[in-house]
């Protein structure tokens, strides 16, 4: 058996990072073997605004995390995420083709195949679709039918679509630097396979991506992914409001709100703040810490918590999520969060890390990278069967015991490869 080469491209609204990672055959590792990340250009709130800028902006991460590793890459997985993503659940149902016998592989296909029918305008395409729960015969709460006798088969899923235009606009970036897409992966759910315990997701979490612009959302009930969206704010709307309040460039409030979670936490009570070591452009060497935290941080993140709360009402879980939040993504580190977090949403919360990785970790191991790490982790569980455009089939067949049928199972997919 040979190592697999598993690539990640995460085009954020503030941050491009590619990653390359080696699955090793032997230890059930993933190293992290390249890694690069480039400040962003054509991307506002996950979406591409200037095509040629982002290439560049691609390009430019690419080659970098490239040379790092001393591997090309030709193909990679894609993280996509904000407004555009939305999510709803399909239940599907079919005969099984031998009630005689026993429930295969190709009957579950089938039961995918019935859900995913669902109508969608030409403006959306499906990228994800998970089964949830399996019924056999009326009886709930199967992982995996297969070998089961019954007469009727049901599948819960989850399905994620996105705006088709912004896809299209990805696969352009990919296809102009020969890098072929092998799945999008809402980045939600990238950084929920970075940051997650299976313990957390069997009883019941939400995860929260806080990005640059925008923050994307993944509730997990009973193990399964069930509820994907994504609100249009970020992290950024609260450099935005220290900038503002305290008359500096956006630059400059960056720097600040950077500064001040990497300094001090929420319960230290220092009156001021000396900048003088950021060196600002702007004649402003103290501030209040009060001021910048009660004043200014903390009603943007109590906002931002409200939409939270708001989004866990609307997805219909909010009973069913008894571990809490676990936040992740750039904007996690915000000074605040936690206390803030837990007062308004009034669950269990955590700061999310990329942990479950290994190489060239010291820089990675970032909230901001979680979505990125992510890619790579739903990367090795999907890759095993290696069907291009056919990523969803891995998850599929996740739980099923494989043992020795990996190549009859090959054959089996080839003939739903158009
Ligand atoms: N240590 C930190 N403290 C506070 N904020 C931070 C810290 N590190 C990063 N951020 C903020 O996180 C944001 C970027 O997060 P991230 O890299 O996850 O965004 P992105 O993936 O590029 O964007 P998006 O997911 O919205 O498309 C920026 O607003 C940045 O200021
Ligand atoms: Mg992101």
């Amino acid at each position: 058996m040979t190592d697999n080469l598993i690539c990640g491209i995460d085009i954020g609204s503030s941050k491009i990072a590619t990653v390359v990672g080696m699955d090793s055959a032997e230890t059930d590792e993933l190293k992290i073997i390249g890694f690069n990340t480039t400040v962003a250009r054509g991307v506002r709130r996950g979406l591409v605004v200037d095509i040629k800028e982002a290439t560049e902006a691609v390009e430019d991460s690419v080659e970098k995390a490239e040379r790092m590793a001393g591997h090309k890459i030709n193909k990679a997985f894609v993280a996509v995420g904000g407004p555009h993503i939305s999510s709803l659940n399909s239940h599907g149902i079919v005969a099984v083709s031998n009630p005689q016998g026993e429930i295969n592989e190709e009957d579950v296909a089938r039961v995918i195949e019935a859900a995913k029918a669902i109508s969608l305008s030409s403006t959306r395409r499906i990228i994800e679709v998970i089964p949830r729960d399996y019924i056999v015969d009326g009886q709930s709460g199967i992982k995996n039918p297969v070998g089961m006798s019954g007469v009727r088969l049901e599948v819960e899923t989850h399905i994620i679509t996105a705006s088709t235009t912004n896809l299209k606009n990805q696969e352009r970036i990919l296809s102009d630097l020969g890098i072929e897409n092998q799945g999008f992966v809402f980045s939600g759910l990238a950084s929920a396979e970075a940051v997650l315990t299976d313990t957390e997701k069997e009883l019941g979490i939400i995860l929260v991506d806080i990005g640059g612009g925008k923050i994307d959302l993944s509730i997990y009930v009973d193990g399964a992914l069930s509820y994907s969206s994504s609100i249009p704010i970020g992290a950024r709307h609260i450099s935005n409001d220290i900038a503002v309040g305290l008359r500096v460039s956006l630059d400059s409030a960056e720097k600040i709100k950077i500064f001040l979670s990497k300094n001090f936490d929420g319960k230290k009570k220092t009156p001021q703040i000396n900048l003088k070591e950021l060196d600002l452009p702007e004649d402003i060497t103290e501030v209040s810490l009060k001021t910048l935290v009660d004043g200014i941080v903390a009603p943007r993140l109590e906002e931002i918590f409200k939409l939270i709360f708001e989004e866990i009402e609307k997805s219909g879980f909010g009973q069913q999520i008894p571990s809490g939040l676990v936040i992740t993504g750039g904007g996690a580190l915000t000074i605040g969060m936690l206390e803030t977090g837990k007062r308004v949403v009034g669950l269990p919360i955590r700061i999310g890390f990329p942990e479950k990785v290994s190489g060239l970790v010291d820089e990675i191991i970032d909230p901001q990278y979680s979505t990125t790490v992510g890619l790579l982790l739903y990367g090795k569980n999907n890759i095993s069967i290696d069907k291009d455009n056919f990523k969803n089939f891995g998850k599929i067949l996740r739980d099923f015991k494989l043992g020795n049928s990996i190549g009859n199972l090959k054959n089996f997919f080839k003939q739903f490869i158009p």
